[in-house]
């Protein structure tokens, strides 16, 4: 854990770096706070998890740990002005709390009885998987928060990118069957209060896409009148990606990356629809022959032949770039590449219970307004890869990686 806390702060000073210092209290999200905060909560809320609450040890700034211990998702901009701090710390102060967290956070890993069956933050050692986990989703939070911000304010990173032509190809049938959702308590070393429980859910047959919908077919549809995605930009009359360090003729080949609302629209102007986190369960780890798998690919662990994650590159593939991690029923691009959304609004599973280390992390949200995504993006953490693990945002939200896909019948 210890390395691995190690690591994670590594990837985080590198991810920071590529912002220019003098956007450091740019906020390019106004939904979100600026990047102020976050070179500050990640440490804080490791800090307040494992060693306030979870060891009950002294504090080290009690008033930064308050500024610094959440982030907010206001549904609107009136709701997020109400968020608004007049001002925000100098960077150095921040750096100075963070690194008192992380002295106090790599003792404790190294040297704390933090595993302890009779402290329910420290069964299974729960605290500290929560705040390695914590920074990872922020890795991924904090990218596509620069992605917003402008290219003369952060580094230029320029990539090489794959394009083709692709045939379309008919749907997948997914047999009738059932779909484990969640995970049994002992199932898993470590995960989120909303994986559990364990709940099997009857699935009827259906059809779904090999492949989430690419921005070559959302182009037909902006041509006959569709949204255009926030990640977009048009000039002289060609589409052109933002992608996070510089812009690009659009890859018809990529994924679209769209709110849940514009793609259920879309879904629905071709008479389908987005599936359900059962059906995407189905299509993604069932088979035909009845048992569920791990992984869409089988029970291997994740690697970087199964799909586009774990910050292999910045920015999107093909959608057929892994045939590799294909599910049993041969339907593509499941765990990777953007996160698909669901039909599914957010909500607890069957015996739920908040959890003992960080207990606002799902409740504050099952709300109805929020939606299900499963799978992962190219900048999720491969740990995060995961059946049980879901994710959420509201519906309109467009600055998540999130693609979709269609169903029908
Ligand atoms: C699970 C990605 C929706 O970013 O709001 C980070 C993760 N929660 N700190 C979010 C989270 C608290 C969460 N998501
Ligand atoms: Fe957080």
């Amino acid at each position: 854990m210890l390395t691995w806390y190690r690591r994670n702060r590594a990837l985080t000073a590198t991810l920071f770096s590529l912002i220019d210092e003098r956007a450091f209290y740019d906020r390019p999200i106004p939904l979100r706070h600026p990047f102020a905060f976050y070179e500050g909560h990640v440490p804080a809320f490791s800090f307040l998890t494992l060693n306030v609450r979870g060891l009950g040890e002294a504090s080290v700034d009690p008033d930064l740990e308050r500024l610094f211990e959440r982030g907010i998702d206001p549904a609107s901009m009136d709701e997020a002005r109400r968020h608004d701090r007049p001002a925000w710390p100098a960077r150095d102060a921040v750096a100075t709390f963070a690194a008192q967290c992380d002295e106090r956070i790599e003792r404790a890993l190294e040297y704390a009885a933090i595993e302890d069956s009779r402290v329910p933050r420290l069964v299974r050692a729960q605290a500290a998987y929560t705040l390695l986990e914590h920074e990872q989703m922020h890795q991924e939070t904090l990218m596509y928060i620069v992605h917003q911000l402008p290219y003369e304010r952060k580094q230029r990173i320029v990539g090489r990118h794959e394009d083709r032509a692709l045939l379309p190809v008919p749907p997948r049938r997914v047999a009738a069957g059932t779909a484990t959702l969640g995970a049994d308590a002992d199932a898993l070393t470590f995960g989120w209060d909303n994986e559990f429980q364990r709940v099997e859910v009857d699935v009827a047959g259906f059809e779904i896409a090999r492949y989430p919908v690419t921005n070559g077919e959302w182009k037909r549809y902006v041509a006959q009148g569709g949204p255009v995605p926030l990640f977009w930009h048009e000039r002289n009359g060609e589409w052109w990606l933002r992608l996070l360090f510089e812009e690009i003729p659009l890859p018809q080949s990529w994924p679209v990356y769209v709110t849940h609302q514009q793609a259920r629209t879309y879904a629905r102007a071709l008479g389908m629809r987005l599936p359900s986190e059962a059906e995407y369960h189905r299509a993604a780890f069932g088979t035909p022959s009845g048992e569920e798998r791990a992984f869409p690919w089988g029970d291997e662990r994740p690697d970087a032949r199964h799909g586009n994650f774990g910050f292999e590159r910045y920015d999107p593939e093909p959608v057929d770039a892994h045939p590799a991690g294909e599910s049993a029923w041969g339907v593509a691009d499941l765990a990777g590449n953007g996160w698909e959304w669901t039909s599914t609004p957010f909500a607890p599973f069957p015996g739920f219970a908040p959890m003992a280390s960080y207990p606002q992390y799902s409740a504050d949200f099952f709300d109805g307004r929020h939606y299900v995504l499963k799978g992962a993006s190219p900048v999720t953490a491969r740990g995060l890869v995961r059946r049980s693990f879901r994710n959420w945002f509201y519906d309109d939200y467009p600055y998540m990686y999130a693609k979709f896909r269609c169903v029908s019948a």
